[in-house]
């Protein structure tokens, strides 16, 4: 079983969680294209979605399933997204897509947030994965000398600018073994958006698609 495959399997066994009539939260990302094409299949069965990027927007817009602006909505069900890693407290790391923001706020205002990964995204300590902050431009350089202070090289991402009109640092070589308090510390510094930490508000459902077929973690 290829990796897309097993992403693919994670993303429609997601459907069981969208109910019908309501509007749901949609994330950013391969897995979630899969999702987005398998929400296509019930598209008739849902009021519509909340997206957390210009990509996923475009993509559900085209299988003609309404987008809604979050501020005209004030509940969702669900939301489902997929991870860049996931630790086994469903603690993440997110926004390889650079969405991290978008995705945050959205996640912050639904009830369950259902995470979809192939096998590839377990981890035990996150870190592996270079952490994505999302900057203010003027702050770049800045935010950059506090990030070295607290442990990891940024990198700044060339070339890439956020949905928001802003700036990534990759932070590479920080091993998290206190996702809470490294959340909570890369947000206190003046200039950061938000960072790809996702301690705060973790899954509650994680969906793992594997060679043996998708397995429940709580
Ligand atoms: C985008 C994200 C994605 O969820 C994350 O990068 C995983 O992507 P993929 O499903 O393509 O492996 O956080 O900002």
């Amino acid at each position: 079983m290829t990796q897309d495959e097993m992403k693919k399997a994670a993303a429609y066994a997601a459907l069981e969680y969208v109910e019908s009539g309501s509007i749901i939260g949609v994330g950013t990302g391969s897995t979630v294209n899969h999702f987005i094409d398998a929400l296509k299949t019930i598209k008739g069965s849902i009021k519509g979605a909340v997206s957390s990027s210009e990509e996923s927007t475009k993509r559900l817009r085209a299988y003609g399933i309404e987008v809604f602006d979050l501020n005209e909505v004030t509940e969702l069900s669900v939301y489902v997204d997929g991870a860049d890693e996931i630790n086994p407290y469903n603690a993440m790391i997110k926004g390889g897509g650079a969405a991290l923001t978008r995705e945050k706020i959205v996640a912050a205002v639904a009830k369950k947030f259902i995470c979809i990964v192939d096998n590839t995204k377990n981890v035990d300590v996150l870190g592996g994965f270079p952490l994505p902050v999302e900057v203010i431009p003027m702050a770049r350089s800045y935010v950059a000398r506090e990030l070295v202070k607290l442990g990891g090289t940024p990198i700044y991402r060339q070339g890439v600018i956020t949905d928001n009109g802003n700036i990534i640092l990759d932070v590479h070589a920080m091993k998290i073994s206190e996702p809470l308090k490294t959340e909570t510390a890369i947000n206190a510094l003046a200039g950061v958006v938000t960072n790809g930490l996702f301690a705060n508000r973790g899954a509650d459902v994680v969906l793992v698609g594997t060679p043996e077929g998708v397995k429940t973690l709580k």
